[in-house]
Order: structure tokens, then sequence, then C-alpha cells
């Protein structure tokens, strides 16, 4: 299989060109965006146009697209719904730069960075109440009630990861369970919302659920390496947050529930201090926690992909499947 990444060194496919299959429909999301997404009043208009200025993977859309497109055939509601978790994914990313105090997104300053925390929160509301208001008008209550339904989740995750920190104890349990709701439903309910519009039956429609989870449960994973390892000029956004923000993501987990008395005390007070990263870094290759969580991102990688064996072969299929190892070797 090709190898797959977000930027594009020599001989790897990027994810523009992996979102080939759905190029058209992406297109008229952006599109959609761009007309939605505007205020009458100059100084408003400005902040909502910079809330998507060059844009970010897309992922979501692309995933409700060629979950539509690998089950059926694509509709208005498609392209509607995949406008509508755009909106959403943004609203949440524009708050928990709040929350992290991040100061780049996407390439460029944070709504907060860049007019402060008030703005950010209004923002995120507005973008949050024009999803839902889009969302209503595909005819059925039924997208309705799958993105309400998921919104909530994502929140609640991101509020149980916001009164965890600091929290040194957390369980490697916990830390599934918060990134499940917080990242993994979205990217569930996207493929849901995909197979179910192109009239798959209830079968499939979980099938695609439990594809969009499991790569869901894999990006955050690789996600939350990136912030340990990554490259801000690759991933555009502030790094080394969650170690500032003393969260307790799978490499620390491991790290932590490997080392024993001494040591381990030792390590929980250079987690409590965020004082030295590359020290925390250093114990963390020395321990292989790195190495082990993407091994777990692998597994929920390969599980997203054996997900598709009761969908027909397809062009989007094979996209959905090399998205699956896109997840995993992408650095931004
Ligand atoms: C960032 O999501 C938030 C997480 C769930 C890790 P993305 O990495 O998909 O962000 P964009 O949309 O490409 O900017
Ligand atoms: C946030 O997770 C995921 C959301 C649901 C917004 P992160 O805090 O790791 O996302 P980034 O790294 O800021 O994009
Ligand atoms: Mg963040
Ligand atoms: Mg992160």
């Amino acid at each position: 299989m090709t190898r797959v990444e977000s930027s594009n060194p020599a001989g790897r496919l990027a994810i523009g060109d992996l979102f080939a299959e759905v190029r058209a429909g992406l297109e008229g999301v952006e599109a959609r965006l761009q007309a939605e997404l505007r205020s009458r009043y100059d100084n408003v208009d400005r902040v909502v146009r910079h809330g998507y200025r060059l844009g970010g993977k897309r992922l979501r859309p692309a995933l409700l697209l060629l979950a539509g497109q690998a089950t059926g055939e694509l509709s208005g509601s498609h392209e509607t719904l995949a406008v509508v978790v755009e909106m959403i994914h943004t609203a949440t990313l524009v708050h928990d730069d709040v929350l992290d105090e991040a100061d780049l997104r996407r390439h460029v300053d944070t709504i907060n960075a860049r007019w402060g925390n008030e703005t950010s929160v209004l923002l995120g509301d507005f973008l949050f109440s024009h999803a839902f208001y889009l969302a209503s008008t595909v005819g059925t209550a039924e997208a309705c009630m799958l993105i309400g339904r998921s919104t909530n989740r994502v929140c609640e995750g991101e509020m149980r990861q916001t009164l965890s920190g600091g929290n040194l104890t957390l369980s490697e349990d916990d830390y599934y369970a918060i990134i499940d709701a917080k990242t993994a439903e979205l990217c569930a309910c996207c493929c849901e919302l995909g197979a179910m519009f192109s009239g798959a039956d209830a079968d499939t429609v979980a099938a695609l659920a439990s594809y969009g989870r499991h790569l869901g449960m894999a990006f955050q994973i690789v996600d939350d390496l990136l912030d340990l390892e990554g490259d801000e000029s690759t991933t555009g956004k502030s790094l080394g947050r969650d170690l500032a923000k003393r969260k307790m993501t799978l490499p620390l987990i491991h790290a932590r529930d490997t080392l024993v008395d001494g040591p381990q005390t030792m390590f929980k007070s250079q987690l409590e201090a965020a004082a030295n990263p590359a020290a925390i870094l250093a114990t963390l290759r020395e321990l292989g926690s790195l190495d082990y969580a993407r091994g777990v991102a692998e597994r929920y990688a390969e599980k997203a992909a054996a997900d598709l064996s009761c969908v027909a072969d397809s062009p989007a299929k094979g996209t959905l499947e090399m998205l699956a190892e896109f997840v995993v070797s992408r650095r931004g």
C-alpha cells in the first residue's frame, strides 16, 4: 500500500491526493463554508472568516462523503452534512485553543491569540449554532438528532479531559474513554451519517460507524504523539500543550506504569513541574512508551480497515482503507 502523509515528501501521497475520489464534493463543501460563514458586520466577518482560513485537512467532511460513496450514491444532503460536521469540528477547535492556551492553528494565529478568549467563546457558539441550523435543513430530524448526541459527547469528553488536567493517576482505560468521546465520536458520526444518507442497511451503517470510531481513536493517539515529538511547521498548530496542561496522554501513562518506586516518583515530579519537556521525551524514548502508543494506534487502524469487510470493493472503500493507514503515518 502507498505510504500516505499530510505533508508531501517525495514519493508519498499527500492527503489532498488521497481525497481525489471526493474532490468535487469537497470543493462544494469549501464553497458552501465560505458562503455560509459570513456576517454583514465587517468586524464579525473578519473573525468568522479567520475561523476557516487556510482550512484544515477536512478529514471529517471527507469521511462523510467517502462513507456515503462507498455505500451508495452521494446527494445534496451529504454535502450539507459534510459542511455541518466541519463547522462543529472547527467550533471545538476554537474552544479547545482557549482551553489549551494555544496560539497557532492551521498555520495561522488562533482566534484567542488574535482576538482573545471572549471572541473565541462567541465564535465557537456562532459555529455550533450555524451548524445545527444547517443540519435542520436536510429534511429529516434524524441528522440533527445524531449530530446533537455526538456533539454533546464531544463536549463531555473535553470537559472530562479538562477536569482530569493534573490528575497524574489517570488510568489507561479512562484515557481511551476520553479520546473516544472527544475525537472518535465525531469521526464515527461522520461515517454513520454518510452511510445512512446513502440508504445503506443498518448493519452497513453500524460497520461504517465502527470504522470511524476506530479511525478516530488511532487519529487522536497519533495526535498525542505529535504533540510530544511533532514539528509545528508541519502540523501548523501549537505543540507541547498536553505537557504544559498536565494532560496524561498514552505515552505518559505507559511510562508512569512501567516505572516503579523512586524513578516513578521522579517522573511524576517532572510531569507536575512541566518544566523540562526534553527530559520527559528522553524518558519516553528510553522506556519505549512512544512505540507502545504507536502500536496501539496501529491496532486501532487495523480494526478500522477490518470494519470495511462487509462493504463491496470500490475506489471510495479503497480510500477509506488508505485513510486508516494515513492516520498512523501522518506528520501533520
Ligand atoms: C485536530 O483535528 C483535533 C483533534 C481531534 C486531534 P485535525 O488534525 O483534523 O485538525 P484540522 O481540521 O486538520 O485542522
Ligand atoms: C482536542 O484534542 C480534540 C477536540 C475535540 C477539539 P487536542 O487538544 O489534542 O487537539 P489539538 O492538538 O489542539 O488539535
Ligand atoms: Mg488542543
Ligand atoms: Mg493534540
